[in-house]
């Protein structure tokens, strides 16, 4: 992986959920408050059911994790399957994806952001809500480290494409393979595809410079 590890453990007042109740939508976070132990911070957007991040968080403890969801009821799963395995590293926060990515994280703070199976918008009339497009590209380069790695998975074909060309044709990017490791961690959604026949498509960029 991108990021080396180097823990320094922080006194935190933890709540006994793992969902991160945001004080404010302006300011921007500060992970001592939402860990125990200051190490390399990881992203899920849109995170859903989150067997992916918490399954991923239990690997590694080693970093952070922060999954991010509109849906409280899927938050609510992350809760219930963090919790059950004790896990301190991962937190889930309610909020839009973009607007977390723009305004609540610190520049160049997170090592890895994963975004899997995003709301394809198939309708030529609804791709410009697609979440990754070129301000997006623009979003991931401010707030992941130099060296740090997005990791895209579809099933859309159309939105593959998409993905591929907007980090293809950034400078702030090159492309680069998703680690066997990283790999064997199914998503929710994957799992479904999967058992359907879908062949599902991934991407994976490094921030250079
Ligand atoms: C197709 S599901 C994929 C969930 C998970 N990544 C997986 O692969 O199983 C997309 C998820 O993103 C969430 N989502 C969609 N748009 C979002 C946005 N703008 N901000 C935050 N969450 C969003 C949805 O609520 C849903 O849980």
């Amino acid at each position: 992986m991108q990021c080396a590890s180097s823990a320094q453990s922080l006194p935190a007042a933890m709540s006994s959920s793992l969902i991160y109740e945001l004080t404010s939508i302006v300011d921007r976070l500060d992970f001592a408050k939402l860990f125990p132990r200051q190490q390399p911070v990881e992203v899920e957007l849109g995170c859903g059911d989150s067997t992916f991040i918490v399954e991923y968080a239990a690997r590694h403890p080693e970093r952070n994790f922060i999954g991010v969801e509109r849906l409280l009821g899927r938050l609510r799963k992350l809760d219930r399957k963090g919790s059950r395995l004790g896990l301190t590293n991962l937190r889930g926060i309610r909020i839009e994806s973009a607007y977390f990515l723009e305004f609540l994280l610190p520049p160049e703070s997170i090592c890895a952001l994963h975004v899997y199976f995003p709301d394809p918008w198939p309708k030529r009339k609804h791709q410009h809500k697609r979440l990754v497009n070129e301000r997006f590209v623009e979003l991931a380069r401010r707030a992941l480290v130099p060296g740090g790695a997005v990791y895209l998975r579809t099933d859309n074909s159309d939105y593959h494409t998409q993905m591929t060309t907007v980090f293809g044709n950034s400078a702030a990017f090159r492309a680069i393979e998703t680690p066997p490791e990283l790999r064997a961690f199914l998503t929710d959604f994957e799992r479904d595809f999967l058992a359907k026949g879908v062949q599902t498509l991934y991407a994976a960029y490094q921030r250079v410079g």
